[in-house]
């Protein structure tokens, strides 16, 4: 696992678009991104579409994949992921539409489609660089805690604090939905790489617990540390729990020069 620490918000999505640049050049236009909704990520986006808009990154031909979706929401809904996804990834990546893909969180048979969309995922030969967030409660994608480390796309049950943490984005908690389908543990650990990001103090707690904790399915997102290419990029208030923040620092420092992501 790389841990990454940067000075504020802004340098860690640099950080993180720069990194995911590095991985879309060697793959080429067969890029399958992995994105994740949230607040985290956004900051990631703008900086790839500043790539993009710049010239220095063309990922037009690729593709992209969601973590998740709430269940019910009724298609083109302002809070669904498919929307935010449009409005975040989508658009400013230049993405084309049809090769963004989120769970239907509205389909009929709903354990169908989650089969489905595990099997578009293999179909297309898998995530190059997936980004997450980290939940409060450590879960990744709708990942709650308990999950099997092991788990596949399925139904899942948000639990109360997660309702509580996503109520800022509907006009009441009364209209957060109970159910989401999520991308599972298993699923995730399969892209090629994970770029998680996290900023503020708020998240120190479960950004300790994801790299310093023990693996535990009671904090979803420590199953990273079976990741044999994870980063972790996080700013100082993020990083402020964390025990060996000096090593992550030094070793950033000392890295060798070809491992080295040069941020734009
Ligand atoms: C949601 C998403 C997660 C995300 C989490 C944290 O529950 N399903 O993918 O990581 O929120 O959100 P934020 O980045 O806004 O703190």
């Amino acid at each position: 696992m790389d841990v990454i620490i940067c000075k504020d918000a802004a340098e860690a999505g640099r950080y993180a678009a720069a990194k995911i640049a590095m991985v879309a050049k060697e793959v080429g236009n067969r890029f399958v991104l992995g994105v994740a909704t949230g607040s985290s990520p956004l900051r990631t986006y703008q900086a790839l579409a500043d790539l993009v808009d710049s010239g220095k990154l063309d990922i037009s031909e690729g593709s992209a994949f969601a973590l998740d979706e709430y269940v019910g929401l009724p298609k083109g809904h302002p809070e669904s992921y498919a929307e935010v996804i449009r409005k975040t990834v989508t658009e400013p990546l230049h993405l084309k539409p049809e090769n963004v893909h989120v769970p239907d969180g509205f389909a009929k048979d709903l354990k169908q489609a989650a089969l489905d969309y595990d099997a578009a995922i293999k179909a297309i030969g898998g995530v190059d660089v997936q980004i997450l967030g980290v939940g409060s409660n450590g879960h990744i994608g709708f990942n709650e805690p308990t999950s099997s480390l092991a788990s596949r796309t399925r139904i899942k049950t948000l639990t109360p604090q997660t309702r509580e943490d996503n109520a800022r984005f509907f006009d009441s908690l009364e209209q957060v939905p109970h159910h989401c389908l999520t991308q599972g543990l298993g699923t995730i650990m399969e892209a090629r790489n994970v770029v998680l990001v996290a900023d503020g103090e708020h998240k120190a707690e479960a950004i300790a617990a994801v790299v310093e904790g023990p693996i535990t399915s009671m904090f979803p997102g420590s199953v990273l540390q079976m990741h044999q290419h994870a980063t972790i990029i996080v700013d100082e208030a993020a990083a402020s729990k964390l025990k060996l923040a000096d090593y992550y620092r030094d070793m950033l420092e000392h890295l060798p020069e070809w491992q080295r992501v040069k941020v734009a």
